[in-house]
C-alpha cells in the first residue's frame, strides 16, 4: 500500500524522485536532503528544520538499509514507525518523503550491490571495530541515495561523528555534486544525546546513560586545563567506570578529520572526544568538540 502524509508528498520510486527533484532544480530551486532509517525523533526534526531554512525543497528518505546491520537480529528489531515518521517529517517542513522498497534500492536483492563503497582506515576504527562491514553498508547506501537525489545539500547529525566523517570523505573522494552539512547533536535536558536506541533503555539504564555526556564534559575540562591525550582519556574512562550499569568500549581524543588518536595537539588542528559504552543491552555513542564544548 502506498503510504500517505497529511503534509508532504510521499513517493517510493527512484524515477519519480528524480523527476520531481530535476524539475525543482530546473526551476532554479535548491534541494536539501536528509537521509534517515526512520524512527524519527527531535534530532531528525532539527536536521530537517535546518535543511528547510537553507534549501528551497527538502526531501527526507526513510529506508532501513539492510546492508549496514552486522547482526540480522538488529535489522529485524529495528523500529519501523512510518506513520509517525511521515508526521514528524511533514511537521518539520519536508516537502517530499522518499520511502523506497528494498528492491528499489537493491534491484538484485537479496543479493547486495556488486559495487561497494569502502572508505579504508576510517571505516575500520572505533565503531567499525565492533560493527564489521557497517560503514561499507552505510557508505554504499549513502552514495546510492545521493545519486538518486542528484545535486543537493545533505544534512547529517554530528551525533554519529564517524559516519559524518566517512560521508564527507566519500563525497570528496568520489567528487559527488553534494555539499555535506554537519549539524550539532540534539540533547535531552540532562545531556543525553538523542538517539532511536534510547527507546530501548529501562528507566534505570536511561538514568545511567547520562554518564556518556558527563564523561565528555569531564574530558573537555581536562583538555582545556592542558591535559595530554592519556589524561583526557583516563578522565573520560573514569566517569563511565563509576556507573555500575555502563561498560566502556572506548573513550578517546582524536583528530576530527581522520579520527586517528590525537597524539600531538596544536591549536589549529580540530580534535574531537569520542565515547562508546554499553548501557544494559544497548550500545550508545556520543562525542564533543572539547574547545567548543558542544
Ligand atoms: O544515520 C542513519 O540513519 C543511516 O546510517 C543512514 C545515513 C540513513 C544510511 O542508512
Amino acid at each position: 500500500m502506498t503510504p500517505t502524509s497529511t503534509f508532504a508528498v510521499v513517493t517510493g520510486t527512484v524515477a519519480d524522485l528524480g523527476y520531481r527533484l530535476d524539475a525543482e532544480r530546473r526551476a532554479g530551486r535548491s534541494v536539501g536532503v536528509v537521509l534517515t532509517m526512520g524512527a524519527l525523533h527531535d534530532g531528525h526534526a532539527s536536521l530537517i528544520g535546518r535543511a528547510v531554512a537553507e534549501c528551497d525543497v527538502v526531501v527526507v528518505s526513510v529506508f532501513v538499509n539492510p546492508t549496514q546491520f552486522a547482526d540480522p537480529g538488529d535489522l529485524t528489531n529495528y523500529p519501523r514507525t512510518l506513520e509517525s515518521d511521515l508526521e514528524v517529517a511533514g511537521r518539520a517542513g519536508a516537502d517530499l518523503v522518499f520511502v523506497p522498497s528494498v528492491t528499489e534500492v537493491y534491484p538484485d536483492w537479496p543479493v547486495p550491490a556488486a559495487t561497494q563503497v569502502r572508505v579504508s582506515a576510517l571505516a575500520d576504527r572505533w565503531e567499525g571495530r565492533s560493527r564489521p562491514g557497517h560503514f561499507d553498508g552505510v557508505a554504499t547506501v549513502v552514495v546510492k541515495l545521493l545519486a538518486m537525489a542528484g545535486r543537493c545539500r545533505t544534512y547529517f547529525g554530528e551525533k554519529d561523528f564517524q559516519q559524518l566523517a566517512i560521508v564527507r570523505r566519500v563525497v570528496r573522494d568520489l567528487s559527488l555534486p553534494v555539499e555535506v552539512v554537519g549539524c550539532p547533536t540534539v540533547r535531552e535536558p540532562d545531556g543525553l544525546a538523542m538517539s532511536s536506541r534510547n527507546q530501548r533503555l529501562s528507566p534505570a539504564e536511561r538514568s545511567a546513560a547520562v554518564c556518556l555526556s558527563r564523561a565528555l564534559a569531564a574530558g573537555a575540562a581536562a583538555f582545556i586545563a592542558g591535559g595530554d591525550r592519556a589524561a583526557v582519556e583516563a578522565t573520560m574512562a573514569g566517569v563511565v567506570a563509576d556507573e555500575r550499569l555502563a561498560t566502556l568500549d572506548y573513550a578517546v581524543l582524536v583528530d576530527a578529520d581522520d579520527l586517528e588518536p590525537a597524539e600531538s595537539v596544536t591549536p589549529d588542528r580540530p580534535v574531537r572526544l569520542l565515547v562508546a559504552a554499553r548501557v544494559g543491552p544497548v550500545r550508545l555513542i556520543d562525542n564533543l568538540d572539547p574547545r567548543a564544548g558542544r
